[in-house]
């Protein structure tokens, strides 16, 4: 039926969505999608880190129909269900003990916002301390701790007061003088600087942090600067929240990002990967923290959807039965000597960088400077072979490529040469 009603997008949706890609979809099945004229597409994007379990896994698609004929809306201040309660056994299973209660939301951004009031209301502290480059959604509280590019913030002031912004480590593009390998002590110096000069640690609720950058650019923090953000947190009884909603979910080769850092966070948000797509997302935290908040501090009407909590059980157990953190972590070694290795021919690639299937290159000009004329180009000459790619960083200097988590060996490998071939023609 989809072929016979052809709307020009642009007639009926407005121009703030900015769309990156002219593809009308029609169907998606594994890494693929099929556009309403039948042309395939293999999606390295995700859906913006999304489909980890692939377009349309079928035992995700079984549980979302068995639900939807059972009970769609069974409103979680009105009853319990066993998805919403299944969603929570199988999300908390993959945690530490400490992180033993869910609050169900609906997209990232409120998840993000609910974490902050949580944070409040359990220290009675007011401000909160986020990171620059950052990016954690674009409600009023989500974009004020947001600073992956001035766009996001941008003629929406007044924000959400009591918010300061630390550097994260962005050592590519470290400012600092010395070893490159200490580049996290000096950022870390200008955190701590921040209870001489701005705030009094007493008053700060939380640190947000994502366990690696990904709008802003996939960046990856050395484990050490967590590790001292986390004994910082521990000093004067600030709650660490951690950002995992893209880098979660298998995604980076383990199934939380903050594991590669050995640093456990009190409360953690996650969304996207959680439900293949459904729209769901959580705030998890320790028992003792969710105590302090009274029945009917915070709420919402869809937060637990049965639909959406049946997908996110599915796709808990289908990430667990398939292995695939572990395929994460070796199809994202494969894409990454790949990557290096292209990158070895051409120095217009300036940095490979990442984690697991959570991979980026960042483009240069002779000189060293941010390259978005070459991200634009490299990524038009994959999509005129089919491949969907996607920008990150605020100058777009880097393309991420994130393949859904069930990518295989023989896909990774297709890839790398249209990604070479691209990079080549430049
Ligand atoms: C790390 C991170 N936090 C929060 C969000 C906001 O999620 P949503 O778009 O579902 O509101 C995103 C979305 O890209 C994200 O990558």
């Amino acid at each position: 039926m989809a072929q016979e009603v052809r709307v020009n997008p642009a007639d009926v949706m407005p121009q703030v969505l900015g769309r990156y890609s002219p593809v009308v979809v029609d169907r998606g099945e594994g890494i693929y999608v099929w556009d309403i004229d039948g042309k395939r597409y293999a999606d390295f994007t995700s859906g913006i880190g999304v489909v980890n379990t692939g377009h349309c896994h079928p035992r995700v698609v079984q549980a979302i129909q068995e639900q939807a004929a059972k009970i769609i809306h069974a409103q979680a201040n009105i009853f319990a269900h066993e998805p919403m309660m299944q969603a929570a056994v199988e999300l908390t299973a993959t945690l530490p003990a400490t992180l033993n209660q869910v609050y169900f939301t609906n997209s990232g951004a409120e998840a993000v916002e609910s974490a902050v009031k949580l944070a409040k209301m359990a220290t009675g502290r007011p401000a909160v301390i986020a990171f620059r480059g950052a990016f954690h959604g674009r409600t009023h509280g989500a974009m004020s701790v947001t600073s992956s590019r001035v766009k996001v913030r941008a003629h929406y002031e007044p924000l959400m007061p009591s918010v300061y912004h630390a550097p994260y480590p962005y050592v590519f593009r470290s400012p600092y003088k010395g070893r490159a390998e200490d580049a996290d002590l000096a950022y870390f110096a200008e955190l701590e600087q921040m209870f001489d000069q701005l705030v009094m640690p007493d008053d700060v609720a939380a640190i947000l942090m994502e366990s690696v950058i990904g709008e802003g650019g996939y960046i990856v923090p050395p484990a050490r600067w967590v590790q001292n953000v986390r004994r910082l947190c521990d000093e004067h009884a600030i709650l660490l929240v951690m950002d995992e909603i893209q880098s979660g979910m298998g995604r980076t080769g383990k199934m939380w990002g903050f594991e590669h850092y050995d640093a456990v966070p009190d409360i953690m948000v996650v969304a996207k990967g959680i439900a293949s797509g459904m729209p769901v997302s959580a705030v998890v935290a320790g028992r003792q923290i969710m105590d302090k908040w009274a029945p009917g501090a915070h709420g919402g009407t869809y937060g637990g959807n049965a639909v959406g909590t049946a997908a996110a059980a599915a796709t808990l157990r289908v990430i667990r039965d398939e292995g695939l953190v572990g395929n994460a972590a070796s199809r994202g070694r494969q894409l990454r000597d790949g990557l290096l290795a292209i990158q070895a021919d051409y120095p217009v690639i300036g940095d490979v960088r990442g984690l697991g299937l959570m991979l980026a290159t960042e483009f240069v000009t002779p000189d060293g400077s941010p390259n978005p004329d070459a991200v634009r180009r490299v990524i038009e000459s994959c999509f005129e072979e089919n491949v969907l790619l996607l920008t990150c960083g605020t100058y777009d200097q880097a393309i991420r490529i994130v393949p859904p988590l069930v990518v295989d060996a023989g896909q990774i490998d297709e890839f790398l040469e249209v990604y070479r071939r691209a990079v080549a023609a430049l």
